[in-house]
């Protein structure tokens, strides 16, 4: 595959989706335009499993249900947007990708490690993000500004505060693990912290990036 594909991750009311735009123009900065995308989502059957999932609803969805239904709007976006993208060369920019399943699923609902895994094994296929910026912020913070957003609280924002603590742990047990292709934004502060921190740290991550497509991997 020649394109390069760049995911954001983080918890809810981390900021991670209104930085977004932030992150685009720093990537079309290094020269490269840029396709963003989300999931679960970004096709139309993808879209419409994507209100399944979320939709709070009196029939619970039970985790392997969850799973499956995130894996099938995968499958679509994959096969559909992802992949022909990245087999043009092009940049893709995706809010929420393979990471965030580990954090919901596996973390925030229980389920085994192995399931997540062998689900990614048919539907990836070895495909894995060339960079991932994870926004971490404490719960009771990132918490605070979704209640402070209003709105109706979607099927996941519902779940209470241990459950989404097991979702930041996940997070970032999996950046510890592999901080080649993470990047950890601390989104604990003020937007302009924020800003400063995403304007110091990912363009010299983006260069490296631009130097391996190139074939000039970081010295
Ligand atoms: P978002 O608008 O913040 O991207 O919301 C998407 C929601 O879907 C968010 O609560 C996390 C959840 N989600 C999962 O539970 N598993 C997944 O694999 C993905 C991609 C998202």
């Amino acid at each position: 595959m020649n394109g390069c594909l760049i995911t954001l991750e983080g918890g809810e009311g981390t900021g991670k989706s209104s930085h977004l735009e932030m992150v685009r123009r720093l990537v079309l900065a290094t020269g490269h335009d840029v396709i963003v995308t989300h999931e679960p989502g970004g096709t139309t059957v993808a879209e419409q499993l994507r209100r399944i999932i979320l939709e709070p609803g009196s029939e619970p969805i039970l985790p392997l249900s969850e799973v499956l239904l995130v894996f099938a709007a995968r499958q679509q976006h994959l096969q559909h947007t992802l992949r022909p993208a990245l087999e043009a060369g092009l940049w893709v920019l995706c809010d929420r990708f393979i990471d965030s399943t580990y954090a919901y699923q596996g973390g925030g609902r229980g389920l085994s490690r192995t399931i997540i895994e062998t689900l990614e094994g048919w539907t990836l296929d070895g495909l894995r993000p060339d960079l991932t910026v994870l926004f971490d912020a404490p719960v009771e913070v990132a918490l605070r500004r979704v209640e402070h957003r209003g709105g109706i609280l979607d099927r996941i924002e519902r779940e209470d505060v241990a459950w989404h603590e097991r979702v930041r742990r996940t997070f970032l047990q999996r950046a510890q693990a592999d901080p080649e292709r993470f990047l950890v934004i601390d989104a604990a502060g003020d937007n302009a912290a924020l800003e400063a921190s995403l304007e110091a740290l990912l363009p010299p991550r983006l260069a490296a990036l631009v130097r391996e497509e190139s074939g000039h991997p970081s010295p």
